[in-house]
């Protein structure tokens, strides 16, 4: 083999080396990416326990005890306002990924959506700790059935990777 071709397979081999790396480097910080942030879980007793308590106290009011919502909860009111939607399968709340419902909780949807708009729904920042809101979530969370609960996970990830593409 000539001088040239050694040169030239360092090369691609270092090349080899780089594109390796970096595919590693890339799947480490994917992994990492997804155990930070907010991650609900609805199969830790001691969190969902914590997590109905906080409920009860605070959500169930309007959500109701069941998770079953106001009624009529599609149609605003005469002042223009929305009963409380259902937390269970029959509600949307499935359809947002934790980070969505987590903020949502703790920040009102005025901020969420970074506009007025008139809703009944309390911010709690100042009334739940992180630890608390997430323990509610992950209770609402476990009271759906087992395919939904999949589904759910699903788009966990697709927000993820969706938040990585921004
Ligand atoms: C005073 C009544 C009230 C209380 C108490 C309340 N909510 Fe709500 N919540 C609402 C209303 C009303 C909406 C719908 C607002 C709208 O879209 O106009 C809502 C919406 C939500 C949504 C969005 C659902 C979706 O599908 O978009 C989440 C999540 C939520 N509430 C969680 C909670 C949690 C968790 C608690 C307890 C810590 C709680 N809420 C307590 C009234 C309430």
């Amino acid at each position: 083999m000539s001088k040239f071709f050694t040169h030239k397979f360092m090369f691609i081999l270092m090349l080899c080396f780089v594109g390796i790396f970096g595919l590693i480097y890339y799947f480490v910080s994917y992994v990492d990416e997804t155990n930070t942030g907010v991650s609900l879980k609805p199969d830790e007793k001691d969190i969902v326990l914590l997590g109905k308590n906080v409920y009860l106290k605070n959500c169930a009011s309007c959500h109701g005890k069941n998770l079953e919502g106001q009624l009529n909860w599609r149609q605003r009111d005469a002042e223009g306002y929305l009963p409380a939607p259902p937390h269970d399968k029959d509600g949307h709340t499935w359809h947002h990924p934790d980070e969505y419902l987590f903020s949502m909780t703790k920040y009102g949807i005025e901020k969420m959506i970074g506009e007025e708009y008139q809703n009944k729904m309390p911010a709690y920042e100042t009334i739940l700790s992180d630890e608390e809101i997430i323990a509610t979530l992950s209770y609402i969370k476990s009271t759906w059935p087992p395919q939904i609960q999949r589904q759910h996970d699903r788009m966990n990830k697709r927000a993820i990777m969706n938040r990585k593409q921004e």
